[in-house]
C-alpha cells in the first residue's frame, strides 16, 4: 500500500553496520555464551554519588517537576562558563554563546538541522563518529569525507589533514561551509595540540567556513596529555562552536546532558530550533549537572584513572596474546589494527569471527568510514579481569586462525 510514498531522507541513511555485530552478540548471549563486550562507548561505571544525591534532593521539590528551560537554566550555563574559564581561560557570554543540550549528540544533530540548506557541503573526517556525517545527510546536505591519518603516536597527521581540507575547498562544488573536528577522536583516539586549532582558525577565517568541534573525551587523557579547545585561539568565536558532554567524564551517559558554546550566530540558531523542539532537560538533572561541573573534581581524575589502568592492562595482555597495539593518549577506546594475517578479510568479517569464535565483541572500523576498514574499535568498558579474560580468548582465537 502507498508504494509511491517514499521516505527519501531515511533512504539516504546507510544500514547501521554495528547492527550486524549487535545481532550476533545477542544471539551468542541467548545461546548462553559469555561475550566480553567492548563494542559500545557506554561507560560502565556509576555516576559519582554527590551528583546522584543532588538529583534526589532536587527531585523531592515539586516546583522542579514542570517544564524546564530549553537553552538551559542560568545556573548551569554559568557552570559551563566557569568550566571554560577554569580549564581554557575562555570567557563566554552566558546568554548568547552557551546552550545546554540533551547530550552532545542531540545538540549536534539539531545544530546541523538548523544551519544546513539543501545541498550544503560539510567536510567530515573519515573515520568518524557516525552521526558526525549522517546528521548532514539527514538535514538534506552532503558530506565530503576527509581521510584522517595519524602519526605513530596517534597524533593527527596535521599536514595530511590540511592538504585534504585545502583540496576539498579548491575542488568541491559547492564550496564546503562546515568542517567537523573531534579530538580526542572517536574512533581513532587521534589527538591534536593547540597549534592545530591556530592553523585551522586562520584557514576558516580566510576561506570562510565554520568549524564544529566535539570534545566529548576532553578529560579522558593519559600520560600528561591535555586536550586543547578551539576556543582558546583568539578570534575562534568568529568561526567556531564546540560541544562537550557530561556523559563520559562523569559517567552520566543516560542522563542526557551536554552543552554547545561559541559563535553566537550558530549558538543562536541552535537555541532557536531547540526552543521549537523541546522544553529543556528535566530541571533536577540540570541542577545536579551544575554540581557535577562546579563541585570537587576528584571524581574526574578517578574515572580517568580507571580508563588508564584498563588501557595499560589491555595493551599488555593483548600484546602477550599476539595482538600488539600502541597505547592511545586519550579517550575510552583503543583503535586496534587487525592482526596482519586476518586483515584482508575486512573489519566486519573479522569482528564477526572474533565474536563467534573468541567471544569478544568489538566495533568494526568500517562502521566509522571506509578508511577504518583495517581497524576495530575496542571500548574499555569491561573491568581489568574481563580484559585479561578477553586476552586469553584472543590468544586462542589467533592460534586457531593460524591453522
Ligand atoms: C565523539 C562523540 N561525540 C558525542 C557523543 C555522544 O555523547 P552524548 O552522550 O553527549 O550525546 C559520543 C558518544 O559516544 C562521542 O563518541
Amino acid at each position: 500500500m502507498f508504494d509511491e510514498i517514499q521516505f527519501e531522507k531515511i533512504k539516504r541513511l546507510p544500514k547501521y553496520v554495528f547492527a550486524a555485530v549487535n545481532e550476533l552478540k545477542m544471539a551468542e548471549r541467548r545461546a548462553g555464551e559469555d561475550v566480553i563486550d567492548f563494542s559500545m562507548g557506554n561507560p560502565d561505571g556509576p555516576t559519582p554519588q554527590h551528583i546522584v544525591d543532588k538529583l534526589v534532593e532536587c527531585i523531592n521539590k515539586p516546583r522542579t517537576h514542570g517544564y524546564s528551560v530549553s537553552k538551559g537554566i542560568y545556573k548551569l550555563r554559568g557552570a559551563v562558563g566557569g568550566w571554560y574559564r577554569r580549564k581554557y581561560n575562555v570567557d563566554l557570554d552566558l546568554d548568547r554563546e552557551v546552550v545546554v543540550t540533551m547530550g552532545s549528540k542531540e545538540g549536534y544533530v539539531h545544530l546541523v538541522q538548523a544551519i544546513t540548506n539543501p545541498g550544503d557541503l560539510a567536510m567530515v573526517p573519515d573515520p568518524c563518529y557516525p552521526i558526525h556525517s549522517q546528521a548532514f545527510i539527514l538535514a538534506g546536505g552532503n558530506v565530503h569525507r576527509l581521510k584522517l591519518e595519524m602519526l605513530e603516536d596517534y597524533r593527527l597527521d596535521e599536514d595530511a589533514f590540511f592538504d585534504n581540507i585545502e583540496t576539498a575547498l579548491r575542488e568541491s562544488s559547492p564550496k564546503p561551509k562546515y568542517l567537523v573536528v573531534n579530538f580526542p577522536n572517536n574512533p581513532t583516539t587521534a589527538t591534536v595540540d593547540l597549534s592545530f586549532y591556530e592553523r585551522l582558525v586562520e584557514l576558516a577565517r580566510k576561506e570562510r567556513f565554520y568549524i564544529i568541534s566535539d570534545i566529548a573525551y576532553a578529560e579522558i587523557t593519559f600520560d600528561g596529555y591535555v586536550t586543547p579547545s578551539v576556543l582558546q585561539v583568539p578570534g575562534a568565536k568568529d568561526v567556531a562552536v564546540e560541544s562537550y558532554t557530561l556523559s563520559k567524564t562523569y559517567n552520566m551517559a543516560g542522563w542526557r546532558v551536554g552543552f554547545m558554546v561559541g559563535n553566537a550566530k550558530l549558538i543562536g540558531a541552535l537555541e532557536k530550533i531547540k526552543s521549537w523542539l523541546d522544553y529543556g532537560t528535566f530541571t533536577p538533572i540540570q541542577v545536579a549537572s551544575t554540581i557535577a561541573l562546579t563541585d570537587d573534581q576528584s571524581c574526574v581524575a578517578e574515572i580517568c584513572d580507571v580508563y588508564r589502568r584498563r588501557r595499560d592492562v589491555m595493551i599488555k595482555s593483548f600484546e602477550n596474546a599476539g595482538w600488539p597495539i600502541l597505547p592511545p593518549r586519550a579517550s575510552m577506546f583503543v583503535w586496534a589494527r587487525i592482526p596482519e594475517q586476518l586483515r584482508s578479510m575486512g573489519s566486519l568479517e573479522f569482528s564477526k569471527k572474533l565474536l563467534t569464535e573468541g567471544k569478544v565483541a568489538v566495533s568494526p572500523g568500517i562502521g566509522f568510514g571506509a578508511y577504518g576498514d583495517e581497524y576495530v574499535r575496542v571500548a574499555m568498558i569491561e573491568n581489568e579481569e574481563r580484559i585479561r579474560q578477553a586476552a586469553r580468548n584472543i590468544r586462542k582465537f589467533l592460534k586457531s586462525s593460524e591453522s
